[in-house]
């Protein structure tokens, strides 16, 4: 593959983008949550080349992602929960699993879905995501865009840094406003669940869903029964719930900061999960550079609540420090 393109988010590039999505090219985009590395969902070669550029087991399925719910319901199907769910959060950090409809002529890639009878569905929350599936006129399946396992990408240079020369494009629409991906919530049987934390609280679901019990992601599911899989994971190791700090450690804070005079980051000093959830990816990959360039061994993190966001950034941070299995 050639040189990765660079392009901004004016309509004229965007439309340049859809046209290669079109040509079953690769193309990342800013999300809300993160940047998304985009494929038409319905051209199998085309989804067969994200899994190629991630390096990412086949086993594991995509997000699809829709530019409206008329066109979204075509695919899949809509129970009233899904649809009260719809109504409130999208676009927006909420990907909802509903099981596929088999009538519909337009079939998304089984490879995309890993030939599940289930399907993960999503409208993003910003110009640019929304504008691309609109000129492509394609659903596009879309999974973070970094190398599988690895942390993910919330600015158009981290996606840069990983996968050049391994996709045809980015288009920079500046770092993204929630900075965790989005809350996927299982709604193919009868009662919800959560399969990961993300840009959308659990508070926030409960007052519509009702109980919504935690399951373990598919891919966890399979790739190592009962355990967490190492994810999102910096290269120096990562040490969580820390009271204090060594020498040889870079330091990850949330609030007030304990004692350190090394390498530093704060998530958020005022303590804003919010905030803190913006940063977490940006630093920690920023922590892990330098760290590196430093001789540092680890990286220390305070304790972060498990409220709001913060499920989502405890959760990030759990799999980042998981024994590093696979690798
Ligand atoms: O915020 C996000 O969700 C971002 C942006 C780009 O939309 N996308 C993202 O995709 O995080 P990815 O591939 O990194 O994570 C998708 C997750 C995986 O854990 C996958 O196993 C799960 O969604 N998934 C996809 N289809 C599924 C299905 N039918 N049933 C259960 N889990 C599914
Ligand atoms: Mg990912």
């Amino acid at each position: 593959m050639t040189t990765t393109l660079f392009l901004s988010d004016s309509n004229s590039d965007i439309q340049h983008a859809a046209t290669l999505i079109n040509q079953g090219g690769l193309v990342s985009f800013g999300t809300e949550t993160v940047y998304g590395l985009g494929a038409d969902a319905t051209n199998t070669l085309a989804v067969q080349k994200i899994y190629k550029a991630k390096g990412r087991p086949s086993f594991n399925p995509l997000i699809i992602h829709f530019s409206d719910t008329d066109h979204l319901f075509q695919f899949v199907q809509k129970t009233e929960l899904a649809l009260e769910l719809s109504l409130k959060f999208w676009p927006g950090a909420l990907t909802l699993v509903l099981n596929q409809k088999l009538d519909n002529p337009v079939k998304i890639s089984p490879v995309a879905t890993a030939s599940l009878s289930t399907m993960a569905v999503r409208i993003p929350n910003t110009h640019v995501a929304r504008q691309l599936i609109h000129y492509s006129k394609k659903p596009i399946a879309a999974p973070s865009a970094n190398s599988s396992g690895k942390i993910s990408p919330s600015t158009a240079q981290h996606v840069f840094q990983e996968l050049n020369n391994k996709i045809d494009a980015i288009i920079d629409s500046g770092p993204c406003q929630v900075g965790v991906e989005s809350t996927i919530l299982d709604l193919s049987t009868d009662t919800p669940k959560l399969l990961r934390p993300g840009g959308i609280s659990l508070e926030q679901l409960i007052p519509i869903c009702g109980p919504i019990t935690q399951s373990q992601p598919i891919e966890t599911k399979i790739i190592a029964p009962g355990q967490l899989s190492s994810h999102y994971a910096p290269s120096l190791p990562v040490r969580l719930n820390c009271k204090n700090v060594a020498r040889d450690e870079a330091l990850l804070a949330f609030g007030q900061p304990i004692e350190h005079t090394g390498l530093c980051k704060n998530l958020s000093i005022t303590a804003n999960l919010e905030e803190a959830a913006q940063n977490l990816f940006a630093y920690l990959r920023f922590l892990d550079i330098h760290g590196k360039e430093l001789g540092l061994k680890r990286i220390a993190v305070m304790p972060i609540p498990t409220s709001g966001l913060g499920l989502a950034i405890c959760d990030r941070l759990t799999r980042a420090a998981a024994p590093r299995l696979n690798k």
